[in-house]
């Protein structure tokens, strides 16, 4: 490795949001298969998937706190400078998204009359109940749960060519 590696604690957390991430895209995309729209359980399902969302908001801003006060790492020397350049807007289109999915979809419940229900405690709508914006802010988080998606196996990708291929110490230095 010729780098320094990652803040422990960094490590951990990113091990952490790399498997809750995969398994609330999972989750999202199986909503319809879990339970169908009219079904009992719709609602109890649909508000799992809110509240693990708000949660990994949550972690989201911890992640970027803590980046701000410890900068990361530099990069290889055997990286080139596009690569970098590719590298740290990859890692802020992947920031973006963390910030953005849950941001989305929390502004769309408070246009619906369901609001969120945070682990079973009623975060009231403050929105008034419009249809149209619903579906403005519920049509962004659907879409760009496909561009997280490319975007994270892009990331996984590029982590691989790393540790494989260019053999660098990259995925050793984020790894728990
Ligand atoms: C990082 C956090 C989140 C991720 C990765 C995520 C992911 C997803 C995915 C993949 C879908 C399915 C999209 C599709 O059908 O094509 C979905 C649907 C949905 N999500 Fe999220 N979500 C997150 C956070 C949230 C939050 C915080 C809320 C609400 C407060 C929420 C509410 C919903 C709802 C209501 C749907 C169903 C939309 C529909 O079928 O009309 N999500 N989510």
């Amino acid at each position: 490795m010729d780098t320094p590696a990652y803040e422990r604690r960094i490590r951990w957390l990113h091990a952490l949001m790399a498997l809750a991430l995969l398994a609330q895209l999972v989750f999202g995309f199986a909503l319809n298969e879990i339970a169908p729209r009219g079904t009992p359980a719709r609602g109890l399902v649909i508000n799992l998937h809110k509240s693990c969302g708000l949660l990994l908001l949550g972690l989201a801003l911890l992640r970027l706190y803590w980046r701000q006060r410890g900068p990361a790492p530099g990069w290889p020397v055997s990286m080139s400078a596009w690569q970098i350049r590719a590298a740290v807007w990859g890692h802020r289109a992947l920031y973006a998204c963390m910030l953005l999915m849950p941001l989305s979809a929390y502004l769309a419940s408070n246009f619906s009359k369901h609001g969120v229900k945070f682990f079973g405690l009623l975060l009231p709508p403050w929105g008034p109940e419009l249809p149209a914006v619903y579906s403005v802010f519920n049509g962004f988080h659907k879409g760009l749960a496909w561009v997280f998606t490319a975007l994270i196996l892009g990331h996984i990708a590029m982590a691989l060519k790393h540790h494989l291929v260019d053999r660098d110490g990259l995925l050793q230095r984020i790894k728990p």
